[in-house]
């Protein structure tokens, strides 16, 4: 099978690739998208295990401006509903499409599509992974940070060590950045992904700390960075998960006043407020969050430039 470039999470992609990345989307954000249309004709199959509002629309939007197609294909709608397997799935989807966008339940999921793709294959979300919130993370941080080198930045991480909070630690790494994260004991991000990362670190500069006390993860910080505690697919986890998070590390406006006095915030979204977050931090006018969901857009469609352009 010729050799495809995916992207399922940042391993095998170069810190000079992700700034590469980062860097277009920013061009197309100010600059607009081309008119020449450089992905004319391409068509992206986005299958959907799970719900979204951001990553299906950012994707349809940002590949229908720079020419091309997006189909929503939901799991149920699809024979993967009724069994058929996703390796044959992958096979027959790369005779007819140019990328496939997945969210899955299992990260494995996607490691086997992408085994069986001819076209690249794109992490939408997973257990372990959402690695393209974490690019639109970092474009958002290098626009309120434009007086501060990436490096000198501080965010701070605070609550899950789920798959929001693994890219984070993953991109932190790569680009050489400072990253505190904060999570409980039992909910700490996955020990391999931080493992890499923290090889990643020893080459680029990049502080990665990973505590158990959010005051002393926000202290200085000039980002505070929180997700859902019960992500898709965790609902039955829900008391467990509500009495190891609450009230330790929601963050409210006594947790920030830890942090810079410039502090920003910033949520991947949908936000549970009143939970991970309160109403006046979230709705506050140092909330970054609709910024972030809009980078989505940029972020992907630069993505898609970079794994679609050249193909025949
Ligand atoms: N942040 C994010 O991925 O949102 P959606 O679940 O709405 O796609
Ligand atoms: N951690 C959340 C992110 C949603 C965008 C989830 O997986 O549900």
């Amino acid at each position: 099978m010729k050799l495809v470039k995916h992207f399922l999470e940042f391993d095998g992609y170069s810190r000079k690739e992700v700034s590469q990345i980062i860097n277009s989307a920013l061009k197309l954000k100010k600059q607009g998208y081309p008119a020449n249309k450089p992905l004319k004709n391409k068509v992206a199959a986005l299958i959907f295990q799970k719900p979204s509002t951001r990553t299906r629309v950012s994707f349809e939007g940002g590949l229908a401006r720079l020419g091309g197609y997006a189909l929503y294909l939901g799991w149920q709608e699809l024979q993967l509903g009724r069994g058929e397997s996703v390796a044959d799935t992958a096979r027959v989807m790369s005779r007819y499409v140019d990328c496939i966008v997945a969210r899955v339940y299992s990260h494995a999921t996607l490691v086997e599509m992408a085994g069986n793709s001819r076209v690249p294959v794109v992490n939408a979300l997973s257990d372990k992974h959402h690695p393209c919130q974490a690019l639109a993370d970092i474009m958002t941080v290098w626009e309120y940070s434009r007086r501060l080198r990436l490096r000198n930045v501080k965010i701070a991480y605070v609550g899950d060590g789920n798959n929001v909070c693994n890219s984070l630690i993953q991109i932190c790494a790569l680009l050489g950045m400072r990253l505190s994260v904060a999570t409980p004991r039992e909910y700490k991000p996955d020990d391999e992904i931080v493992k890499k990362s923290l090889e990643w670190a020893g080459e680029t500069g990049a502080v990665i700390e990973l505590l158990e006390e959010p005051d002393e993860a926000v202290k200085e910080a000039d980002f505070v960075y929180t997700d859902v505690f019960i992500s898709m697919g965790q609902e039955e986890e829900r008391q467990r998960r509500i009495e190891a998070f609450l009230p330790k590390y929601q963050v409210n406006r006594k947790l920030l006043s830890h942090a810079k006095p410039h502090v920003r915030f910033m949520h991947c979204m949908p936000m549970h407020v009143g939970e991970e977050v309160t109403a006046d931090v979230a709705y506050s006018d140092f909330s970054i969050i609709y910024d972030q969901a809009e980078n989505r857009m940029h972020t992907e469609a630069s993505l898609l430039l970079y794994l679609l352009r050249g193909r025949g």
